[in-house]
Parts: C-alpha cells; structure tokens; sequence
C-alpha cells in the first residue's frame, strides 16, 4: 500500500500523513519484519514517525537496514499506537534487490547508536 514507483532492482514508497485505522483496540504500527530480499533505506522528511519514537529518528534522519536485520517499531510503540486514528509522518523509503554499500558519507555519518536502539542498550552495552 505504501509503493509508488518501481523500477529495474528498486522500489520506492512513500509513507504520508493519513488515517491507519478505525477500531478503538487496532494497533496501526507496523509489524516486525526482516527483508531477506532487499536492503532498504529511509529518508524521515516531516511529520512525527510514531513506530520509531525515542530511536533517535527524526526529521532529515535517514536509516539503513540491510537485507535480513530485523526491525519494526520501537519498544512501547505498540502499547502508545492502540486506537490511533491517524498518522502525521512523511518518510520515502527506497528499498533494492540488490545490497548497497556505505561510501565515505554514509560511514562518516553513522551515529553508531541506532543499530542498538532495539535493545535499551547502547553499542557499548550500557543503557541507551
Ligand atoms: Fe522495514
């Protein structure tokens, strides 16, 4: 539902500002998953991305997770997201079939942090 454009080895989607869900008890945050045929990449533009509240994402954030790292929402974010009518973020996200690799900006600009942000533990292994 999110897709919007698809070419030779990539798709691109847009997440917007919309409504995700009706019932009073549904959980509008996605699920957990791990894409073992794609490396996917995020650019967090606007809005307030409820899923990944206090990972450290924010506006001009842009997130890196290879084929296979599983990732979904934040912990908590499930319990904070039940009954939410809608949504008010505005990300793109690019995923390709083939892996990326980080060239010198990509590498410069890891916070080194965001891997662990899963874990309530930072790299080192102390608390986040
Ligand atoms: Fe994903």
């Amino acid at each position: 539902m999110h897709q919007v454009f698809e070419g030779n080895g990539f798709v691109i989607c847009n997440f917007v500002p919309r409504k995700v869900d009706y019932h009073p008890l549904s959980i509008p945050v996605p699920y957990y998953h791990s894409n073992v045929d794609s490396d996917e990449v995020m650019f967090y533009c606007g809005g307030d991305y409820e899923a990944r509240k206090g990972s450290g994402i924010g506006q001009g954030s842009v997130s890196l997770h290879p084929g296979g790292h599983t990732h979904g929402p934040q912990p908590g974010a499930y319990e904070r997201s039940i009954g939410a009518g809608f949504f008010d973020e505005l990300a793109v996200m690019v995923d390709t079939f083939r892996p990326l690799d980080l060239a010198e900006g990509g590498l410069a600009t890891d916070d080194g942090r965001y891997a662990w942000s899963w874990s309530g533990r930072g790299p080192q292994g102390d608390l986040a």
